[in-house]
């Protein structure tokens, strides 16, 4: 029977189980289930509404069924939740006692709180997956510090830079999204538990004791708010939104880089796959496959926003759809973090392919044209000349570092021997040493790690 059957004499319609029951996706809160229960009952002993008795065979009852849940020996199955089945295998086990547990409680808050401890855990993970990615593009920053190679605008080679400096920019990316991580816990970290259905209970509950029993900062200040929140939960999948964005466009970089066009890299075996025609293929299927699973990711914040939008205080049934998409965004984007850490660390880099490329497609443009400024030549005069010299390389097939003295005076008779120094590759990145730039974290690289 279920839990709320007392009231109801029809049979229930199959289809409205299949529609209603939740315990095929939320049996995965059943360790959050279980730890905020035993939180309860041991409240509920302490504060007398159940004796100490019942509420020490609730909690011995509770701790059997999570370790036999972890050891596999207990299904968990036929019940309408995780709620329900935890209650009724509590009191199949311990009688009656179990069924004092749910004093002072509805499943409104108990699911709430389930969900914020499922999802602190889960940001607790994801930071620590992303601090190891996080830790993996700085290995391959400083291992690379003056690997040199062509800096993109447009997909166009526009001038040189460094791998270092390029994983750099990765690196900032994952240092926002891990300060969103944090940020997201510490707002979500306050207790939901004791709001009961929405308003309270009249026993005399001992919030502040279960909130810290939990690891939260505090109890809710709003029982209403406590059961119909789920901005918490919004906002991370709002981060991981971002995340996962992140990770598609350095997996869109990936994809390019192992490219038979470019073959700066070289994706392992173990993140590729063959094709079942082609023989001579291997593909970067890992990448894009996280690129694109953004698509479910965004899609999970969207549909939750949209659920949330139009339901009244406080708990509605709704809201058991926040489920399902949460999970699947936080495993999707767990293992797509997981994964291109893999694939980062067995990536093989062409270096000289990569320094090979900078040097060709006029990436050191504008480094003639300072050049020609610092010999007294107004910039915007200076750009036309360069502009003339590209033109003559593209008639001769040569990169500006090929063209002779005679060649180079023959547009500007301001230029000296002292031009083929200036417009070196290794000149070009080592003196754009503005902060940020390709230059100054070759100075500054003990500093920054
Ligand atoms: N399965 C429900 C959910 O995920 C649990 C709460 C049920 N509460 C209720 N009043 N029916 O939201």
């Amino acid at each position: 029977m279920k839990l709320w059957g007392g009231r109801f004499t029809a049979e229930e319609d199959q289809l409205t189980a299949m529609f209603n029951d939740s315990l095929s996706f939320d049996k995965r809160l059943y360790r959050q289930d279980i730890t905020g229960s035993i939180a309860h009952a041991e409240m509920l002993g302490k504060q007398k509404i159940i004796s100490s008795e019942d509420a020490a065979a609730i909690v011995d009852g509770l701790k059997g069924i999570l370790s036999d849940i972890d050891a596999g020996k207990l299904e968990i199955k036929d019940a309408e939740d995780i709620h329900s089945f935890v209650e009724a295998e509590l009191t199949a086990r311990i009688g009656e006692a179990g069924k004092r547990l749910h004093t002072g409680r509805s499943r409104n808050d108990q699911v709430a709180l389930d969900m914020k401890l499922y999802t602190r855990d889960h940001i607790d993970q994801m930071i620590a997956v992303v601090t190891e990615l996080h830790d993996t593009i700085e290995a391959i920053m400083k291992d690379n510090l003056e690997t040199y190679m062509p800096g993109f605008t447009h997909l166009q080679k526009a001038q040189p830079t460094t791998l270092a400096h390029h994983f750099g920019a990765y690196r900032e990316m994952l240092r926002r999204d891990l300060s969103r991580l944090v940020d997201t816990r510490t707002r979500l970290n306050e207790c939901p538990l004791g709001a009961g259905a929405f308003a309270g209970t009249t026993y005399p509950l001992d919030r502040d004791m279960t909130a810290k029993a939990l690891g939260f900062d505090e109890a809710t200040v709003n029982s209403m708010d406590s059961v119909s929140d789920r901005d918490y939960l919004i906002e991370y999948l709002s981060d991981l939104s971002m995340l996962q964005m992140h990770l598609s466009r350095l997996s869109e970089e990936i994809i390019l880089w192992n490219s038979n066009e470019y073959q700066f890299v070289k994706i392992s075996d173990a993140y590729s796959t063959g094709s079942s025609i082609m023989p001579q293929k291997k593909n970067p299927d890992i990448a894009e496959l996280i690129r694109g699973k953004c698509g479910r990711v965004y899609g999970a914040l969207m549909s939750l926003l949209t659920s949330m939008k139009g339901i009244p205080l406080a708990y509605n049934k709704d809201m058991q759809e926040d489920k399902e998409l949460s999970f699947d965004a936080m495993d999707t984007v767990e293992h797509s973090v997981i994964l291109m850490n893999g694939m980062l660390k067995t990536m093989t880099f062409n270096k000289e392919r990569m320094a090979d490329s900078a040097k060709r497609g006029f990436t050191n443009a504008t480094d003639v044209a300072d050049y020609l400024v610092r010999k007294g030549v107004p910039f915007r005069t200076a750009h036309g000349l360069v502009g003339e010299l590209v033109l003559l390389c593209e008639k001769k097939g040569c990169a500006l570092d090929d063209l002779s003295l005679d060649e180079f005076r023959s547009v500007c008779d301001k230029i000296d021997e002292d031009i083929y120094k200036a417009i070196s590759l290794e000149t070009c990145v080592k003196t754009r040493k503005t902060k940020g730039a390709p230059g100054w974290l070759i100075e500054n690289a003990d500093e920054i790690f």
